[in-house]
């Protein structure tokens, strides 16, 4: 059997991603179970959008005919981020919570797709079996780091400074 590269590792998240949005879905109102599974998945849809730019996205920018996935996605990650931004700015206690919640799922399920069905499999053909472990660990690498930075509300104070 292969080894575990970056790409499972990747999907690994998104089934994560996936589960807690399912139960998101079933929470209402500003309860204490919404408000933690939504900060759960934020931290970690950021971190992992963050993680996956400076490892796989940053190596498929170097390669001619991988850049056009790399700008892609980028500007996914960029369209989630804003979604996440009018999920945010919505009073939890309001029911226009749950429909920005729903157009934030959809974009980015969207994505999840893509990655899953187009950009990893060429990905997956166009790097080889040592470079997607070596990216792998590199992502596991860092992963940590981007949650840390989340948490911490870096990347909100950078966007605020640019905005
Ligand atoms: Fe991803
Ligand atoms: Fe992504």
């Amino acid at each position: 059997m292969a080894m575990t590269d970056i790409f499972d590792r990747l999907v690994q998240d998104h089934n994560k991603h996936r589960k807690l949005i399912k139960a998101i879905e079933e929470t209402s109102g500003d309860s204490e179970e919404r408000r933690s599974l939504y900060e759960q998945f934020r931290t970690d849809a950021k971190a992992h959008a963050s993680a996956e730019e400076v490892t796989l996205y940053a190596i498929l920018m170097a390669e001619v005919e991988m850049r056009e996935y790399a700008r892609h996605a980028a500007a996914d990650h960029h369209e989630i981020d804003d979604a996440i931004k009018q999920v945010d700015e919505t009073d939890m206690a309001s029911s226009g919570w749950l429909a920005k919640f729903k157009t934030l799922k959809e974009t980015f399920l969207d994505h999840l797709k893509e990655e899953e069905e187009t950009i990893f499999p060429d990905a997956r053909r166009d790097l080889g079996e040592t470079k997607s472990v070596r990216l792998r660990d590199a992502f596991n690498a860092i992963k940590p780091e981007e949650i840390e930075r989340v948490e911490a509300g870096a990347d909100d104070k950078i966007a605020e400074k640019i905005g």
